[in-house]
């Protein structure tokens, strides 16, 4: 199976006042890979970009892909370029769909989106009312009129599942946020996806009121801050498990370039340790971890995954799976 996958541009329609909702359908008229909700795909900009986003609408249905693209005022060229520019017809290259924010049984669930961060949990919420498990979705909004997917949820799910809090009515995040975990009993799994202050206060809150890190689960597509680099960082050897080979990895370089350099293909597309394309196992040494992909969880466990575009040593030697 190919890792890339040529799609076309089906459509492209305005989803509230400050998004853009696009369907990709397969170029050769074929069904595409299935996904599941909290699964995400790279989309290869003709402007040489790669961006991340997530799946959304419902998951089981045979009828392209769905994303769903904030105007960024921030933005770094992604957004830009598919508001003022992506038309309907044209070609591009997505991955194949990666899901780093799986859905996992449970009882019952508390879905917390703000903006944009909507776009996985709407697809979570479709999946879960078509399996009848319980669920309650609170969705901020800057205000109704920003909301992507308002109208569409509000027509397929009731009070009893959904709440759509309007900031601009003074019901915002800062404000509800503890009222909505206080309604959930503590330990329900939560998942989060949004502005990263909004995913920060959501995790401090639900820890405050005993929530552990492994019932948190959350998504978000903005690299973490960077740390101190270069000049105080040191240099370490990177070794393949496979064949012995060692190389030096210098404070300006990372691991993936060090790998490229020397002929070793690695599988990259974000680079900034918020995708996952390159995470590799590691066989010995200590990782100090920089992605903001993995869990606290993922990066404390016994077998651990180094993402190769950021990640860095705090042993002498790397020992990595390949
Ligand atoms: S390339 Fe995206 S996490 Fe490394």
């Amino acid at each position: 199976m190919s890792d890339v996958l040529s799609v076309i541009v089906d459509g492209l329609w305005r989803q509230g006042s400050q998004s853009l909702a696009i369907r990709l359908v397969a170029e050769n008229g074929q069904p595409l890979p299935a996904w599941q909700p909290g699964a995400h795909i790279d989309v290869h900009l003709p402007c040489g970009l790669i961006r991340q986003y997530s799946l959304t609408g419902a998951s089981g249905v045979d009828d392209g892909y769905l994303i769903c693209v904030a105007q960024e005022p921030a933005s770094r060229g992604g957004s830009r370029y598919i508001h003022q520019q992506l038309r309907p017809g044209q070609r591009l290259t997505v991955s194949q769909p990666r899901n780093l924010f799986p859905l996992q049984t449970a009882e019952r669930l508390t879905l917390l989106a703000a903006g944009i961060g909507i776009t996985p949990l709407y697809a979570m919420a479709l999946s879960l009312a078509a399996q009848n498990v319980p669920f309650m979705l609170h969705y901020y909004v800057k205000n109704r009129e920003a909301g992507a997917f308002v109208r569409e949820l509000q027509q397929r799910f009731g009070a009893e599942c959904l709440a759509v809090h309007d900031s601009s009515a003074g019901d915002s995040p800062r404000q509800h946020l503890a009222q909505a975990l206080a309604q959930t009993p503590v330990g329900q799994p939560v998942y989060l996806c949004g502005p990263a202050g909004f995913m920060a206060t959501a995790r401090q809150i639900a820890q405050a009121k005993g929530w552990t890190d492994t019932q948190i689960h959350s998504e978000a597509f903005h690299p973490v801050a960077t740390q101190a680099h270069a000049l105080d960082e040191e240099t370490f050897s990177v070794t393949l498990a496979s064949t012995g080979e060692r190389w030096p990895v210098p404070p300006h370089k990372t691991i993936a370039q060090v790998l490229q350099e020397n002929g070793v293909a690695v599988p990259l597309s974000c680079e900034m340790g918020i995708c996952g394309a390159c995470l590799t196992p590691v066989v010995e040494g200590i990782i100090d971890h920089r992605d903001s992909v993995q869990s606290a969880a993922e990066k404390s466990a016994s077998t651990q995954q180094i993402a190769l575009c950021c990640s860095r040593s705090r042993s002498a030697n790397l020992c990595i799976d390949l």
